[in-house]
């Protein structure tokens, strides 16, 4: 315990999860821990679910974005949350969001901190951060994640510390905590190199505001992702391809620039191509490290890796865990403010690789709205780094759901990334690269390389009708969202809704 707990009057403030979550008032913002299911705070909220079946209460729930143990579900069916952001992905929660039942605030992942110093958000009431240590100042040390924890901790007028022993009190040294100074004064991010560390080991608070710490030892839910298929594996062969040719025409070097992956089945996949590449000293500035960029790491294809989460399957965590010192050398997590700040992005020059639910023809790229209206997760910090990537590439499989849907339709339902943020597209089928084209030619590049061959000719045709009308950005208005409103009425966006056949 001394060895966790080294400020010895904090120790005097241990006591139970029940009422650590008696201190949540109703109507009270929240700010927990947590990033992708990494470093969430596990016990607390389970509690207050508890209490909120026997008592109604509501709060608003910031965290640095998708919890796990289910922490999501459990408060949605306790009622408890009735604003929830930035980010999420859990399936009940979501069902609510979309039914109307909690507002949900879907943000840029950089922007909460900022948001909330500003005044523009409610300020956090009370935090609740998991640690594995609480230095003699009273410092906080975070686990696998740091999200918004420094900016919860620091505006929290109370703090609530899930002490988890089930990570190593070595893990100290992992983290680099920088939190921006106050506008209009501020100075840059003096951050030039991936593994650079400007900031300190552990989050500064007043002890007096530590109010409870509860003691946990549950690990992190472990990662949902799925392995490569042999669609994500067309999908990294083209990436893969597509960067060689950089590399051949002297606009990159074999160690490319800082790689960032989103999160997801796909993005995992894609990052797991890059085994297999003639790629070397890799680097990464991510927001979250998947299984993928461990077995990179551990190849020594990737030099070092900068996230603000570590996100792995339940074997790669106990791996990370039991060699925390070597992984310590190579990851740094930083808070997302800073894994995912715009400046940095634009600065380090980052090769960003993310998925979209669906893009246009023109380029425009929706992320996060099924058919223009039902929440799927969020934009998650896909926009930090597309808008400001030296390379802003999205992947997605042509079609979903067994081919009665198509990820390239005539015009995207929602937009996450306009075109002009956009420089690659590529599906399983091939690659466009948009670079310097003019909306024309990106249509052409884009139904060429990208439509599953059951859209082709109905996109095509699309196309030659609509420039026919004319314009810079020629569409056919109202066909625009033909495409969807079939697949809303017969359940399959193919002319005759005829089921397709995939092989
Ligand atoms: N319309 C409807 N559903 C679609 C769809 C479309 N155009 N495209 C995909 N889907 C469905 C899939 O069928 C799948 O459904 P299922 O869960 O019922 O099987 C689901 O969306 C997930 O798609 P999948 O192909 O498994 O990809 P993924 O796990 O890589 O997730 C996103 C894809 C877009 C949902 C996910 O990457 C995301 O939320 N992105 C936004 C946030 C982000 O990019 N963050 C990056 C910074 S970390």
């Amino acid at each position: 315990m001394q060895d966790r707990i080294r400020h010895p009057a904090l120790r005097q403030r241990i006591t139970s999860a029940d009422q650590a979550a008696a201190l949540i008032e109703d109507g009270m913002t929240v700010g927990m821990s947590g990033f992708t299911r990494a470093g969430d705070a596990k016990a607390v909220p389970a509690a207050l679910a508890r209490r909120a079946k026997q008592a109604p209460l509501h709060i608003g729930l910031m965290t640095g974005a998708s919890l796990g143990h289910d922490t999501d579900r459990l408060l949605t069916e306790a009622g408890v949350l009735s604003r929830r952001l930035p980010f999420q992905t859990d399936p009940t929660l979501r069902r609510a969001i979309n039914h109307g039942d909690v507002a949900y605030v879907d943000h840029h992942l950089s922007d909460t901190a900022e948001q909330l110093r500003a005044g523009h958000l409610p300020a956090v009431d009370l935090a609740i951060i998991e640690a594995a240590a609480i230095t003699e100042s009273g410092a906080i040390v975070p686990t696998m994640s740091v999200g918004n924890s420094a900016a919860f901790a620091q505006q929290a007028r109370q703090i609530v510390i899930e002490l988890n022993t089930s990570v190593p009190a070595a893990i100290e040294g992992l983290h680099d905590i920088y939190v921006p100074g106050a506008r209009p004064h501020r100075g840059p991010i003096d951050l030039c190199s991936v593994s650079q560390r400007i900031g300190g080991h552990a989050i500064s608070v007043d002890p007096s505001r530590i109010a409870a710490i509860v003691m946990t030892d549950q690990p992190d839910s472990p990662s949902n992702a799925l392995p490569p298929d042999a669609d994500t594996q067309l999908i990294a062969g083209h990436i893969n391809d597509f960067l060689l040719n950089e590399v051949r025409r002297g606009r990159l070097q074999r160690s490319l620039l800082p790689l960032q992956a989103g999160i997801g089945t796909i993005a995992n996949a894609v990052l797991h191509g890059f085994v297999d590449s003639p790629f070397e000293n890799l680097t990464m500035y991510s927001e979250v490290l998947q299984d993928s960029a461990i077995e990179l790491l551990d190849l020594g294809k990737l030099g070092f890796a900068s996230a603000s989460s570590i996100t792995v399957s339940a074997s790669v965590h106990q791996r990370i865990l039991d060699r925390i010192e070597h992984y310590r050398e190579r990851i740094v997590l930083r808070p997302q403010e800073i894994s995912n700040a715009p400046e940095l992005v634009r600065r380090l020059g980052i090769v960003a690789i993310n998925t979209a639910l669906e893009f246009d023809l023109y380029g425009n790229v929706n992320s996060t709205h099924v058919s223009g209206t039902q929440m799927m997760n969020g934009i998650g910090g896909s926009g930090d780094f597309a808008r400001n990537a030296h390379l802003a590439i999205f992947v997605s499989k042509s079609i979903a759901k067994g081919g009665d849907i198509s990820s390239v339709v005539p015009m995207v339902s929602h937009v996450d990334h306009t075109e002009h943020d956009v420089d690659v597209l590529v599906t399983e089928v091939g690659l466009a690269d948009l670079r310097g084209l003019a909306p024309r030619e990106r249509a052409r590049a884009v139904i060429e390389n990208c439509v599953h061959s059951s859209y082709r000719d109905a996109l095509r045709d699309y196309f030659n009708r609509a420039c026919l009308r004319g314009g810079q950005t020629p569409h056919v208005l109202e066909e625009a969202f033909s495409w969807h409103q079939r697949q809303r009425d017969t359940g399959s966006m193919l002319e005759g809704a005829r089921a397709l056949l995939v092989a």
